[in-house]
């Protein structure tokens, strides 16, 4: 039986340090699905086909799948644990920078467990991307500065387009 694994999140834009864990996952196990989420929460920049898009132009050339097969998927509404359910998946991935992000992590974790059954593997950033993320990212950009360095040469170019 195939080894499935769901990596969820806004991915407004994807970052490298997001592209990183989703290698990872993809050496672990058979199919991984960069699953992009509309969060309530958070005002996107860039709609759910463009986040798509960037990611698979992202990926597109790179050597992320080490084998696996790595899906891009939306999910506009829902519970992520019955897209999960849906597509077979035993695991959802989060990438973790600092306790920060365990400490958000964490409630969300224990909730999907209660909810399905769905474990969360957590993988530790990369130290080289532990400061990126997708709002800092954003905000270099619009005040001018190089994200070269953070995000892939699609991201870059639609970040400096907007
Ligand atoms: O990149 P983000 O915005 O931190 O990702 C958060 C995300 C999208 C993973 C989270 O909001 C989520 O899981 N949303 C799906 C809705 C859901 O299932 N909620 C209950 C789980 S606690």
């Amino acid at each position: 039986m195939a080894a499935i694994a769901v990596y969820p999140g806004s991915f407004d834009p994807i970052t490298l340090g997001h592209l990183d864990i989703a290698a990872r996952a993809a050496k672990m196990f058979d199919e991984v699905h960069i699953l992009v989420v509309h969060n309530p929460g958070k005002e996107p920049r860039f709609s759910l086909e463009q986040r798509v898009a960037l990611i698979e132009e992202s990926i597109a050339g790179m050597r992320l799948n080490a084998g696996a097969k790595v899906i891009v998927a939306t999910l506009p509404s829902g519970l992520l644990v019955d897209y999960s359910h849906r597509v077979g998946a035993s695991a959802l991935v989060k990438g973790i920078r600092t306790n920060v992000d365990l400490d958000y992590e964490l409630p969300m974790a224990r909730v999907n467990r209660d909810l399905a059954d769905v474990e969360t593997i957590f993988v530790p950033a990369d130290p080289s991307f532990g400061h990126i993320s997708s709002s800092l990212v954003k905000q270099v950009a619009d005040l001018g500065g190089d994200v070269a360095k953070y995000v892939s040469p699609p991201v870059a170019r639609a970040l400096n387009a907007h």
